[in-house]
């Protein structure tokens, strides 16, 4: 994990929030090459549940939701952690990550515990009172039910169909660390999947094995991921039942996705507390229910991480260790690399020319400080799929080379062929 946190802040995937002022508890930033590599992780899970499917449509909310969106969601009763203070050193923690006798801090006593309520709390305009308490959404699911009806009537989709979302959450968590795997500001990727009830086991089966294999398909490694089913116990308060995708991260296995049966919990709560139908009618069937949901909830920086982890590598080539991120070249921050042989002015304008060919097409990096050989490492280390070298010999020839991240393989091809080749190749 070191490693990776180094490596992030090295070449500018993360950095620490505020970090002139001194950093702000488990905030982080995204840098150029984050942004990018964060970008092309929703647009990739986005094609695969929404572009690539016909029972599927997006929506993308106001984080701030009505108030009592959260009561009869149940956040506001019972979105808890149990919390006990030190009363010498006064730190706080979650209950039940620590032994109950001592403080682990400095071994005095602790109090008993309370439930802490996660949500996050302001107020909506100037006035600081009760009646104007709004809170920063504890995950974007919500948004998809108070839609349904608005979303059905406007698509005129038939169950099963799901909704989805990209979007931050706010969880304000006692115990927070692990770099970017667990903070309080964080980002997810939801479908909330409406399904008639009774066929609702089927389609749970259904989204836990679509969507392992969807993290299979993002280019991580079969052995490094797992489902865990969840104990009774250990269900949220709406779920009839769950499975995690875990990925074995540096810090031991740890989830990276939620798919939960949430039955008809939600739906049932906002009409009741909305006095608004929310069931569908199904007219092959002519009768009215509501819909049972099926949720699969996955985090975009637990994710951005574990394709960051899985991908790291240290190999030697040529007698020297070269750090390299085997990442799928579809999500790859930078595509390729433009690289004159030599800093020399005659290479300059071809070059240039080069760069300016690709940058409509690929998220495209010019460089030409510092020998070829480190040009090259440079560019394994933040997962370029292909770099291409423009040396004397392109000036005679018009043919410039092209180096593939994974293999070090090099092949000359003729300028006028370029786009077309490296387009075969991310295809
Ligand atoms: N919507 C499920 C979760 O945020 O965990």
């Amino acid at each position: 994990m070191e490693k990776i946190v180094s490596l992030c802040k090295r070449r500018g995937f993360v950095f620490q929030s505020s970090e002139i002022y001194g950093g702000l508890a488990s905030c982080w930033d995204y840098g150029p090459l984050g942004v990018e590599l964060k970008r092309n992780i929703k647009n990739y899970w986005w094609k695969k549940v929404v572009q690539e499917r016909d029972d599927m449509v997006g929506i993308d909310a106001s984080i701030m939701m009505h108030p009592q969106v959260w009561v009869a969601s149940g956040h506001v009763a019972g979105f808890s952690d149990p919390l006990v203070e030190c009363k010498d050193c006064r730190q706080r923690f979650r209950s039940t990550d620590i032994d109950l006798n001592k403080c682990p801090n400095c071994g005095g006593v602790l109090s008993e515990p309370r439930m802490f309520n996660l949500m996050f709390k302001t107020f909506m305009g100037p006035v600081e009172d009760a009646a104007n308490i709004v809170y920063l959404r504890p995950e974007t699911a919500q948004a998809q039910f108070v839609n349904f009806e608005n979303v059905l009537s406007t698509t005129r989709k038939k169950l099963p169909f799901g909704i989805a979302q990209v979007g931050k959450s706010f969880r304000n968590e006692i115990t927070t660390g692990n770099f970017i795997f667990r903070t309080r500001e964080f980002e997810q990727m939801e479908i909330e999947y409406f399904v008639k009830p009774g066929t609702d086991e089927h389609w749970f089966d259904y989204w836990v094995n679509e969507r392992l294999n969807y993290y299979v398909g993002l280019g991580i490694k079969k052995e490094n991921l797992r489902l865990r089913q969840h104990d009774k116990e250990e269900l949220a308060h709406y779920a009839k039942g769950c499975f995690d995708v875990d990925y074995n991260f540096p810090i031991g296995w740890s989830e990276i996705e939620g798919i939960a049966n949430r039955g008809d919990f939600d739906l049932t709560q906002h009409s009741k507390f909305s006095g608004k139908t929310l069931d569908y009618f199904d007219e092959e069937k002519g009768e009215r229910y509501l819909p049972y949901v099926i949720e699969p909830s996955s985090g975009v920086d637990r994710t951005l991480l574990a394709v960051l982890v899985d991908a790291y590598d240290e190999e030697v080539a040529d007698k020297e260790t070269r750090v390299v991120l085997h990442i799928k070249p579809e999500i790859a921050p930078v595509k390729v690399a433009v690289l004159p042989l030599s800093r020399n002015e005659k290479l300059s304008p071809m070059s240039k020319e080069v760069s300016a060919l690709l940058r409509p097409h690929f998220m495209t990096q010019y460089d030409d400080a510092q020998s070829i050989g480190r040009r090259y490492r440079r560019q394994d280390e933040i997962g370029t799929p292909y770099c291409v070298t423009i040396d004397f010999q392109s000036l005679e020839d018009n043919q410039v080379t092209i180096r593939e991240r994974d293999s070090m393989q090099q092949v000359r091809v003729p300028v006028s062929g370029l786009l077309d080749e490296l387009m075969a190749r991310f295809s």
